[in-house]
Order: C-alpha cells, then structure tokens, then sequence
C-alpha cells in the first residue's frame, strides 16, 4: 500500500502540468473538468495549496455568463482532436463549448472540511464561482427538474448505451472529413466507434454554427437527455453550496428551491419497468432502458433507493470486478468497449462518497475494498474490464490515482 501510495502521488506529480493536471499523456492533454476535480481531492491528501490550484484553474475559464467547460486548451496540442479551432469558442481561455458533470463543489467541500481555516480564504473566491455555474445548469438545462445532457460528451460517459436511440435518429452525413486521433493512442476496441464519433462531431458542428447560445441550442439541437449523471452530480453539489455557503455566511439564494426541483426531477428518471434510475430523452420521451454505473450516483445526490441499494448489493456479489458501467446481462453490454461495460475507479468513487454520506457504511467500504485490489492488481488503467480486471484505454491515470490516494488505498 505504501509503494502503491507512492506511485500514485507519482502519477499526480507527472501529469501536473504547473496549475492544472491533465488526465493522462497523449489521449488526454489539456485540463478536463471533472477529471480536475478530482485530481483536486488526490493532491488534498498530500498538497492542500495545489489542491485549490486545481480548482482555482478550473475557474479560471469559467465563460462570463457562468459556464465552466469541458476541456480548457492551456496550449496547443496536436495529438487531440477535437481541438479549440474546431469547437470554435470565444471565453477567457480556448475550451470546449460544453460541460461536465458539476462535481466541483463537492470535491470542493471536501477539500475545505480538510482544513476549514486555510480553506476560508479560497472559498471565498471559488465559491461565487461554484454557485455561478450552479444557477447556469438551473437556467438552461432543466426538463421536469431533471438535468439534461447536450452531448455525450457531458456526461463524461461518451458511449453509453443511454444515447444509443437517440444517436441513431441523428443524420451525421455531412459530418465531413476528420482524423480522430484517440485512436492512434488507445486501441480502437477500447473506444467509441465511428458512427458514434461522427454524430459527437456533428454535434460540435451544430454548436459552433449557434454561437453555443443555450437558448438556439435547445430550440435545435437532437441531442437533449435527461441523465442520472448530470442530475445527481448537480444535486449533490447543490447540497454542499449550501452547506458551505451557510457554513460560511455566503450567498445562498435559491439553493434551497433548487434542490427540491432536482428532487423532483431526480424522480422523473426512475423507469419503474427496468426498476432502476434510466436516462430519458427529452425530445421523443424514450426511456433508455439502461442500467448503469451512474444510475447509482443516487446516493451521492442525497437520494435514497431500496431497490438501488438490492441491486448494488447484488452487483457487489456476482460481478468480479464491480460496478460495471452497463448492465453484464444487457445485449448492449462489451466488457472492453469505454462505457459499454468497462468499470471505472472513478465512478465507483462517487458512488462510494454518495453511501457514505448517507451513512451506508457497509456497502461503501466493501466498493472502497473492491476497487482498492483492482487497481492493486491491474494498475492506474482509465478504466477495467469488469469480469478479468484487466486494464483498459489510458495508463498512468490522474483520477484512477487520485481514487487511490483519496479513497481507495
Ligand atoms: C474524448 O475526446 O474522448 C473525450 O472523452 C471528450 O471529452
């Protein structure tokens, strides 16, 4: 555990880049917005003040009206693509047009509790910011009080089979020529496929043409979800502004109204049929039918679930190496393919904070146990394969080391 410790802070120290950490080395080389995050809480464990450097870069590129993107482009790099010519974005440093779930302000509260005092003074900036980005989400990406994704790609879950039907609806014929270069890092297997990288393209297309305005976006764009990710991270987050923000005699106006909204809508995604919470598209009013890892993100969003907490239970006993990011007994299911299957350390990370939260102190620390010999046996891996364990897409992982240093090891 001791040397496993070491290599951890090890990978932190080599993707830092000075004020921000990126995910790996060449698939992933600018600052990704939850990846960030949690980054954030590795550092917190053994360099507080770099900790709220990460965070503090983050929101650095927040856009004037709140936004905070996905990616920020610190320097060119042409070993990514899409890259900032392409997404076409005005905003105080060159990003994306889209975000990610907002777990910022729970990494953040976290981080504060370590130290509430030195943790003062950096809240004091960082937290208008939080709740600027915040009132964002609230603005413009709510159906029926559940939150919405406008890209795979915010999800952080690129290829799930949650958008499956909504992407074969979408026509990306004159998506037009371009080089993935994801590929020429990672094994294609591994990764989303061309259909699917096309219509992510396509959908960049259409939000450059729109100026990313949120308001033409919504009228427009084919894309629009409502998911467990963006809905239970925004919750979450939306309880920890206004504990700290009470804590701490800050502005809270509204939290309290927000989050009776977003229980609302966290309600709205539970399909009774599959008996889980599922993703629904807000346009045809589908249901994905489609158990997946953040469908038990519940707990992180203060949601309790009995037949959550059954089927955690069984996940736990029957898959070798849990949570996988689909359901094994699903026809979608591909124990290699990203989101398809693959298990993250990252996700379970999240489910395991949201359990212990609500005071499920078994099951968090059995998922704490079980992703603590993943990774000791297979190593830093972006992701796993769920039955073998076997170590998929990028190595030398920022956030699957920052899981072990944080909660995991
Ligand atoms: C990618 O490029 O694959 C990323 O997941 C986008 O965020």
């Amino acid at each position: 555990t001791h040397s496993l410790g070491q290599a951890a802070r090890q990978i932190l120290t080599q993707n830092d880049k000075g004020s921000y950490t990126i995910p790996t080395k060449g698939l992933y080389p600018y600052q990704w917005n939850w990846d960030s995050a949690i980054a954030a809480l590795g550092f917190a464990e053994f360099d507080i003040n770099r900790a709220w450097v990460e965070l503090e870069t983050l929101f650095s590129g927040q856009w004037a009206d709140g936004m905070v993107p996905h990616i920020l482009f610190h320097q060119p790099d042409s070993g990514y693509f899409p890259g900032p010519d392409v997404w076409g974005c005005g905003g105080p440093i060159p990003s994306s047009g889209i975000i990610q779930p907002p777990i910022a302000a729970s990494m953040a509260r976290r981080i504060w509790e370590k130290d509430t005092v030195a943790g003062a003074s950096r809240m004091v900036v960082l937290y208008p910011k939080m709740l600027a980005w915040h009132r964002w989400i609230m603005q413009w990406r709510l159906d029926r009080g559940a939150v919405c994704t406008t890209h795979p790609w915010e999800t952080g879950r690129d290829n799930a089979p949650d958008w499956d039907n909504t992407m074969a609806r979408m026509n990306a014929s004159d998506v037009g020529e371009y080089t993935r270069r994801d590929t020429a890092h990672v094994n294609s297997d591994d990764r989303p496929t061309k259909f699917d990288y096309d219509r992510y393209i396509k959908l960049v297309q259409l939000g450059r043409k729109l100026n990313w305005d949120q308001a033409a976006l919504r009228e427009q764009s084919p894309f629009r979800v409502a998911d467990p990710t963006m809905t239970f991270t925004t919750l979450g987050a939306a309880r920890d502004l206004l504990a700290m923000g009470t804590e701490l005699g800050f502005d809270t106006i509204g939290l309290a109204e927000d989050i009776q909204t977003l229980e609302a809508g966290a309600a709205t995604l539970w399909n009774t049929d599959l008996g889980a919470f599922d993703s629904r598209d807000v346009l045809s009013g589908e249901w994905a039918e489609c158990l997946s890892n953040a469908s038990y993100l519940c707990w992180l969003g203060g949601i309790e679930s009995d037949q959550m907490m059954d089927r955690l239970r069984n996940t736990l006993e029957t898959v070798p190496y849990p949570v996988p990011s689909n359901d094994p007994d699903s026809d979608t299911f591909d124990a290699r393919r990203y989101w398809r299957g693959p298990t993250w350390a990252v996700v379970n990370m999240l489910i395991g904070l949201g359990l212990e939260q609500q005071g499920h102190h078994a099951e968090a620390a059995e998922l704490a146990r079980k992703t603590g010999a993943l990774i000791s046996e297979h190593g830093f891996a972006e992701y796993f394969d769920p039955l073998s364990g076997s170590p998929a897409g990028g190595k030398s992982f920022t956030w699957t080391a920052a899981v072990w240093l944080a909660w995991a090891g």
